[in-house]
């Protein structure tokens, strides 16, 4: 198989990661040839930990001159990454799936399994039975997250509803609602609430509840699906990210799995 030259947008917890693995475990496979980001720091700082040093560059550039993009960024710009890269027939591994919810027809495309977009599972178990009972009728589907304090720090409904993350000394039930809020509210937090209602019902019909608490040390999600086939639970309780607290370390295998099975790799 041809060498992949991948292309990776976001040089945080999770860009770095797969960046290093692909080094040291995709050689004669794929290579890093170029990397990119808002806060060009971050950028330089990957490019140095990889040789020989991919460029630096802008979304479009970086794009054009892979064959395959890993976005890591954010759910501000996965939405438009998906979409450029569907366009130019080039393969995209999209993290922040919460930005795909903006381009509703390109979702319906996803789901045909006729675009160019791949989405890993994230932090959670159970995608593979959703898919299956989504074959018949599916009543329910339920997400509850628990994440640390410091976990949900600095989101936008903290913001909102004017609560001080600091002062809950209790577990609390912060959120409940569907998907489609959560991710709007939560962005940096919940894309796998997204990536749970793109393989089901949508976002609009996927239930979420998110719970926080000082005594919280792991980012649990249960998911618990109901329908014609009877109902299934699926626990996991995920070690966060010495790099990012928000960003589970089964999330960052799951893209590193997804991507070895965009490149036909069995293990
Ligand atoms: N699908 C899932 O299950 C799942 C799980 C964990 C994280 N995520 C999402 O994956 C993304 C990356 O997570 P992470 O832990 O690496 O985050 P991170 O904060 O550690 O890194 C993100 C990086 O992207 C950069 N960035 C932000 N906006 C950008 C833009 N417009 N263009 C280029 N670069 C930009 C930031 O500067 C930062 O360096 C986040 O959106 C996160 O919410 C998804």
């Amino acid at each position: 198989m041809k060498l992949k030259k991948i292309g990776i947008i976001g040089c945080g917890a999770i860009g770095t990661q797969i960046a290093k693995y692909i080094q040291k475990h995709l050689k004669g496979r794929a290579k890093v040839i170029g990397v990119c980001d808002i806060d060009i720091k971050k950028a330089i700082e990957l490019s140095k930990k990889i040789k020989p040093k991919p460029i630096i560059t802008g979304i479009d550039n970086l794009i054009k001159k892979s064959d395959l993009i890993i976005e890591a960024a954010s759910t501000e710009v996965s939405g438009e990454i998906a979409e450029k890269a569907d366009f130019l027939k080039k393969d995209a591994l999209i993290m922040s799936t919460g930005g795909l919810l903006k381009k509703q027809r390109f979702v319906e495309k996803i789901n045909a399994g006729y675009s160019h977009i791949y989405i890993p599972s994230g932090a959670i178990c159970g995608l593979d039975g959703l898919k299956s009972a989504m074959t018949g009728a599916v009543k329910s589907v339920t997400i509850t997250t628990r994440k640390p304090l410091k976990g949900l720090a600095g989101s936008p409904y903290l913001k909102e509803k004017n609560i001080d993350i600091e002062k809950i000394d209790k577990e609390t039930l912060l959120y409940s609602g569907t998907a489609r809020d959560a991710i709007r509210y939560f962005p940096q937090n919940i894309n796998v609430a997204v990536t749970l209602s793109i393989c089901g019902l949508g976002a609009g019909r996927t239930n979420v509840k998110i719970f926080t608490s000082p005594e919280y040390t792991k980012n649990t999600h249960e998911i618990e699906v109901e329908g014609e086939f009877g109902r299934f639970w699926t626990k996991t309780e995920n070690v966060p990210s010495e790099a990012n607290p928000k960003t589970s370390k089964l999330a960052i295998f799951s893209a590193i799995a997804k991507l070895k099975e965009m490149l036909q790799l069995k293990n």
